[in-house]
């Protein structure tokens, strides 16, 4: 397979390609035509065309993917066929709900802890997981191999505990905290903001509106 520089726009795309082709393969589907997965996709068959074509095509011309090689080849893509260990800091709302969400395993993050600074949390259960206390994250991270951070903490509280996590060998930070964070060459941030989206469709709703009007 090619390895040339692949844009953001590309990989963006690309878990929703694989959650497409997770449900065709749950299906039995084994074969699918660009025009096909486009119609379900509501994306044009091009646009799958070109995306593919910078990893080298994936098909045979009129004979459509292979779903099962279409879909290793895409996990492969986003590295998903390694083990990713995460621990969450901040056990609130957001935090358990993420650790309660056992999609992630399916993809192969494994959630190894859970921390809060909140001590009435400390020891709560969060899918087998006990919450353990803040201080405990340095000896943590140096008992056990774990590879990404996600902040469910608020901002300064994030800014705060970037050191400790980098440290101790943190090289992704999945943050959730509203801050752009400072981090060493090397170490990955992956900023998201829910809210980012939800302007997104009131940016939509607003035009559909004014459309109307016209
Ligand atoms: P929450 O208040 O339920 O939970 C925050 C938890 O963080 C608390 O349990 C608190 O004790 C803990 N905490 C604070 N400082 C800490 C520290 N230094 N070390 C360890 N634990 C610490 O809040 P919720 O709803 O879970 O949201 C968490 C954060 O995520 C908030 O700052 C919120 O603004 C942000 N957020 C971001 C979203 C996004 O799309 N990026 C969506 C929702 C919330």
């Amino acid at each position: 397979m090619e390895t040339k520089e692949i844009s953001q726009a590309v990989i963006g795309r690309l878990p929703r390609y694989l959650r497409y082709l997770g449900d065709l393969k749950d299906e039995g589907v084994e074969r699918i035509s660009s025009q096909e997965l486009s119609e379900r996709m509501k994306v044009t068959a091009s646009q799958i065309r070109q995306d593919f074509n910078n990893f080298g095509g994936f098909g045979q011309q009129g004979y459509g993917y292979n779903v099962a090689y279409l879909y290793d080849e895409i996990s492969k893509i986003l590295g998903l066929d390694h083990k990713y260990h995460f621990v969450i800091i901040g056990a609130g709302n957001l935090g358990k709900a993420l650790g309660n969400y056992l999609n992630f395993e399916r993809r192969g993050f494994i959630f190894k802890g859970i921390f809060d600074k909140n001590p009435d949390l400390v020891g709560q259960d969060v899918r087998g997981v006990k919450v353990m206390a803040i201080e405990d994250l340095e000896r943590f991270l140096k008992e056990n191999p774990v590879e990404i951070a996600v902040l469910t903490i608020p901002k300064t509280s994030a800014v705060d505990i970037v050191d400790v996590l980098v440290d101790n060998g943190i090289q992704a930070i999945w943050n959730f905290a509203h801050v752009d964070l400072n981090v060493p060459d090397g170490v990955l941030v992956e900023n998201v903001h829910l809210s980012d989206s939800l302007m997104k469709l009131s940016y939509n709703i607003n035009r559909r509106k004014t459309e109307k009007d016209l």
